[in-house]
Order: structure tokens, then sequence, then C-alpha cells
């Protein structure tokens, strides 16, 4: 291969750092895969907006077709959010035999095993690393790094933007709407933060985690939602005067079939390691039944955490493509495995 062409959908907040990244260590990327890596097309809604970012002329289109139907784009990254007409996109993708990396976790608490059957079937890639805590290579850990024990819980902070707000909601007294402001102009916030606030952006990623985690059918509906708008200062304030901490916790636990996954704000007593997890960072515990307790953490949200993760799925996806193995996607088995549970 000569070189190996992008097409992006979305050129926000994440496909922006996803540029950068390719920009900036393209040496690194070319020396692992062999050719170099170019964004051909990129979706966007509007061609004037000012980006940050020096692009091309013609680089940028408001024709998904551009991008879905090129012969010569080898993988599409979607990082324009949305569910319904995201799916049909990469569905269209996935038939014109493109591989697929998404940062999209609302689509795939929902459609990931739809995408994946998709994907199995033409023989393609599909990788959605960025969709949980951003920058932390959870998911890889989970189905490669911990694949020869038994997970049996996991428990910690999936959500930057309400760990934003809840910092600086303690450590400087202000308030929820001025913080979630910032949250939304440092994009860590979905682009409708209700998802973020009440919760269900946690429960979509604990669903993606409890499902590959504990090999299981978890679907985002068994998942028990409490966000944190009900959250007060002087909940806070009464908190912290008995050493304790407010955080937005995700839990999921499994005792043999049973599983148990829930979100929901919880006071932590001080010296708890998740207590001081702060701003966007997020963490999480991992249990298995061999290595014992482990702790995942980094940034969870923002632009050059979440493309990392994203480039090293295109990293994976083509070093896939030169071996000729395509199509067996690390994150794959268990979906595929929930599939087959849900057709019997
Ligand atoms: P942004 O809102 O910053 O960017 C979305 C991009 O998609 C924009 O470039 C926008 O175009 C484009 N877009 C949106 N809808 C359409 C459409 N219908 N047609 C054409 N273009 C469209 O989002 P983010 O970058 O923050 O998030 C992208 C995805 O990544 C989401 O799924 C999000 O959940 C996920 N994610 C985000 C993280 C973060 O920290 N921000 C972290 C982890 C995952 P235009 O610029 O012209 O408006
Ligand atoms: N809105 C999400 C968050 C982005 O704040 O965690 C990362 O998934």
């Amino acid at each position: 291969m000569e070189s190996i062409s992008i097409g992006l959908l979305g050129l926000g907040t994440v496909g922006a750092g996803v540029v950068k990244i390719i920009e900036n260590h393209q040496d690194k990327l070319s020396h692992q895969i062999g050719c170099p890596v170019k964004v051909k097309k990129a979706l966007v809604q509007d061609l004037e907006k000012d980006r940050g970012l020096e692009i091309e002329d013609g680089i940028l289109t408001l024709n998904p077709e551009d991008v879905l139907a090129d012969p010569e784009i080898d993988i599409v990254v979607e990082v324009m959010g949305g569910i319904e007409a995201t799916k049909e996109h990469l569905l269209e993708a996935l038939k014109n035999k493109k591989h697929v990396v998404t940062a999209n976790k609302d689509l795939m608490a929902v459609h990931g095993p739809e995408l994946l059957k998709a994907a199995s079937a033409n023989e393609c890639d599909l990788f959605y690393e960025a969709s949980v805590a951003g920058g932390i290579p959870i998911l890889r850990s989970l189905v490669d790094g911990l694949a020869s024990d038994r997970i049996t819980k996991m428990m910690g902070i999936v959500n930057g933007t309400t760990n934003f707000i809840l910092t600086k909601m303690t450590k400087e007294g202000r308030t929820f709407d001025d913080v979630l402001k910032e949250a939304q102009d440092l994009g860590f916030a979905e682009a409708d933060p209700t998802a973020d606030v009440g919760g269900l952006d946690a429960a979509r990623k604990m669903a993606i985690m409890s499902t590959l985690g504990f090999s299981m059918n978890v679907d985002l509906s068994d998942v028990k939602v409490k966000g944190i708008t009900d959250v007060t200062a002087e909940d806070i304030e009464y908190a912290g005067q008995f050493g304790y901490t407010m955080k937005l916790i995700g839990y999921a636990h499994r005792d043999g079939e049973k599983v148990e996954v829930s979100v929901e704000p919880a006071l932590l007593p001080n010296e708890h390691p998740l207590s001081s997890v702060n701003d966007e960072y997020n963490a999480v515990y991992v249990y298995g039944e061999a290595v014992g307790e482990t702790m995942f953490y980094g940034p969870g949200a923002g632009s050059l955490p979440t493309a990392t993760a994203v480039v090293s799925d295109m990293v994976c996806t083509m070093k896939n493509m030169r071996l000729g193995v395509t199509g067996k996607s690390a994150v794959n088995p268990q979906f595929e495995k929930k599939l087959k549970e849900r057709e019997e």
C-alpha cells in the first residue's frame, strides 16, 4: 500500500484531535504501518467554521457520500455523534468494505450488535475504544489484557463532564450551571449535555463495559440510572463537613449469571482513591477472580486524549489490513457471543 486514506465523519472536538495526531505523529504512524496515513475527506455541517486547523482545499464536504462511497477511502472514522442517521452511514461504509472506527457510545450502546454483525459480514474491522473513558484504553484491557480472567466487578467514574462539575463545585464553590458551561466550552460535554448530567452517558459506557467485561448480554435498559441534576451545593458542603466527597459512580457486579449495573451519585470517604480523581479525569476499578484489584486512570474526555484512542484504533485496523486479518476486531468476540445468545 502506498498510503492509507481516512474519511472523517465529523471534524469537531475529537475530529480535530485526530487530524492533529495524524499530522504530529505521522513518523511513528508510518513506521508502524509501513506507509503514510492521510485524511482524504471530512464531513461537516459548516464549511466556513474556524476549526483552528490548516485544512487543504477540497477536504471538507457537506455530502456524506464523498466519504462513504469514495473507493480510495480505507477507513471511516466516525466522530460526529448521533444515533439513527449515523448508524445508517456506518452500515453503508461497511457495505462499501470500509473499516470503521467510532467514538460514539450512544450508538454502540444501542446498535453495537447490529453494527458488529455488519462488520463481520463484510470482513471489516469496527473498533470503538474511545467510546468509553476517553484516553484510557479500558475496552482493550477488558477484552485482551484480562482475557484470561473472570471479571466480577467494575466500579468507577466514567463521565468527565459530571466529574468536572462536581470537582469545581466541591473545591471552588462554583455553581452547577457555571461549571457546566465551562465543560461545554472545553469540549467535554455532549452536544446535548442532559445525557452527561442525567447519567445516561455514563450508563451507556457501563453497558458497553459490562457487555465486554462480563461476556454477557447487558443492555442499556438493564442499567439503573440517576444523574447529578438533584445534587446541590449544600449536599456537597454537608458531605465535606463529615469527610465525604460526592462522585457520580458507575457500578457493575456479576454474581454467576446475575448482573447488576447502576450509575448514581455516591458519597465516598475522602481517603477513597476515587475521591481524588478530579476534573475531567476518569478512573475505573476492575476486579478479576485471579488478578484481584486493578485500577485504570486517565483523561476521560477532551480533544487529544480521546483522539489518542481513536487513532490507536486506526493503527490496529491498519495493522490488520497489512496482515490480511481484518474482520476479527479485538473487541468483537464478546458482542458476537451476545448476538448468538440473542438469536438463540
Ligand atoms: P463536536 O460537536 O465537537 O463535533 C461534531 C462534528 O460532527 C462537527 O464537526 C460537526 O460539524 C459534525 N456533524 C455533526 N452532525 C453532523 C451532520 N448531521 N452532518 C455533518 N456533520 C455533522 O463533537 P465531539 O467531537 O465532542 O464528539 C464527537 C463524538 O465523539 C460523539 O459521539 C461523542 O459522544 C464522542 N466523544 C466525545 C468526547 C469528547 O471529549 N468530546 C470523548 C469521547 C467520545 P460542524 O463542525 O460543521 O458543526
Ligand atoms: N461527554 C463525555 C464525558 C465525553 O464528559 O465523559 C467523553 O465520553
